[in-house]
């Protein structure tokens, strides 16, 4: 077979992008170089449906070892007594943890997507949002911080049978023991789903939901720094309250129900190549080169946040605990989507964000979510939080200026060649 010029040249256009920007999308992040090659190898040919030492197909003597790894070194991450790392993404493990633990009709609440929620929380143009019934808390307008009473108000008013947080878009601590507490008063489960500050989670930098929610899930790209994948945690295993027995009439444990909803409840084989990457990717967590640079990830952001707010940028909640900020450039008579799309040309990466009471469409928005596990992985430290910031801040002041907009850009470039990405490759 020819090798495809086509796809090939696209994918190094890729990696010459990536290496010139400054990449400031909250949910990305570089892997290591372990991490893709584990990816690009033979297991992405195994069938491997079912569980380590319980398969349907042959042959897998050598992914079910790869995939017990990854399951013990996600246990040890987070000292937690269950792991499933076959969901393929975050979206799919929250699939498969509500497939388990809910019935269709069931209510659920969540944090509302425009307040920084996630749309498998229950939007309505999601599965969440389409097979249960959602309900959801929103953040407080002054602080920007989660309101609780509201949440607990809604939990003793609509009594739903899970209460889900962590968000997207939301840069504090959680009160993970205040959302038990009501959830117990009202027998619901409780979800974390910690996709975003996974990473400060593991290494102790944020208070840990394995204590007071039933369920953790995650995906594994973001501030883990693996593959483009998902997991489900739980902290330990629980006989499952459905009264579920096996033909023996055994009750059988939470962690059955939650393996049987991964597969073959909403998947069919496992992504052996991705979890052989996971399971890289959690030997890395393990380091403490990973304490390190995760360590340096929440003093980038409060660095930065600092910077932007000394430029007069209002930052949801006044700053961040995590990886991220939600910018409101209201003050400054820019939408979130011309700040994008202009930031683009000057090869720095961020999305449009709704912010919290937003008057403006998803698609237009008044907001920016500004993220730095990326650019922390390239090796900026605090000080050039502020060269960033000074470049974001030049292109956004001279918005329609397309002769600055292209200035910057040479600047970035220039910039970014002192953090080198994948030396190794061409
Ligand atoms: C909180 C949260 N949950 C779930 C997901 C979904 O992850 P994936 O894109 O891997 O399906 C995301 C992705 O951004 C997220 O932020």
């Amino acid at each position: 077979m020819q090798k495809d010029k086509l796809v090939f040249d696209l994918i190094d256009q890729e990696l010459e992008r990536q290496r010139n920007g400054i990449e400031l999308i909250a949910s990305e992040n570089f892997t290591s170089l372990q991490v893709m090659e584990a990816m690009g190898t033979s297991l992405t040919n195994k069938y491997a449906e079912g569980y380590p030492g319980k398969r349907y197909y042959g042959g897998c003597e050598i992914v079910d070892q790869i995939e017990q790894i990854a399951i013990d070194r996600v246990k040890q991450v987070f000292n937690c007594a269950y792991a499933n790392v076959q969901p393929h993404s975050g979206a799919q493990a929250n699939a498969a943890l509500m497939m388990a633990i809910l019935q269709p009709g069931d209510k659920i609440l969540g944090l509302d997507l425009s307040m920084g929620g996630h749309l498998t929380h229950g939007s309505p143009v999601n599965f969440s949002g389409k097979i249960y019934k959602p309900f959801f808390y929103g953040v407080k307008k002054e602080t920007g911080l989660i309101d609780y009473e509201m949440l607990e108000e809604k939990a003793r008013t609509e009594k739903p049978a899970l209460i889900i947080c962590g968000a997207s878009a939301y840069s504090r601590d959680i009160d993970y023991a205040r959302i038990r507490k009501v959830a117990d008063e009202i027998n619901a489960f409780v979800l974390c789903d910690m996709a975003h500050p996974a990473g400060l989670i593991a290494k102790g930098l944020l208070s840990s939901p394995f204590e007071h929610c039933h369920f953790v899930t995650s995906t594994t790209h973001k501030t883990l720094r693996g593959p483009r994948g998902g997991i489900i945690l739980m902290k330990t295993d629980f006989e499952n309250p459905f009264g579920l027995k096996d033909p023996k009439g055994n009750i059988r444990m939470m962690s059955h129900l939650l393996d049987m909803a991964v597969f073959p409840g909403t998947q069919g084989g496992p992504l052996e190549h991705v979890i052989a990457a996971k399971a890289v990717a959690f030997g890395e967590l393990l380091t403490d080169e990973f304490t390190v640079y995760i360590t340096q990830v929440q003093k980038n952001a409060q660095a930065m946040a600092k910077a932007f707010m000394a430029k007069g940028y209002e930052i949801i909640s006044g700053g961040t605990d995590n990886h991220l900020m939600l910018i409101d450039l209201r003050n400054k008579n820019i939408t979130g989507k011309k700040a994008q799309e202009t930031l683009d040309k000057a090869h720095i990466t961020l999305n449009k964000n709704a912010v919290p009471f937003d008057d403006k469409s998803p698609f237009v928005t008044s907001g920016i979510r500004v993220g730095v596990p990326a650019i922390t992985t390239r090796g900026m430290k605090e000080t050039d939080m502020q060269i960033v910031v000074d470049f974001i801040d030049e292109v956004l002041m001279n918005i329609d200026n397309e002769t600055i907009v292209a200035k910057v850009k040479e600047e970035v470039k220039t910039f970014m060649k002192q953090f080198p990405l994948y030396p190794a490759l061409k």
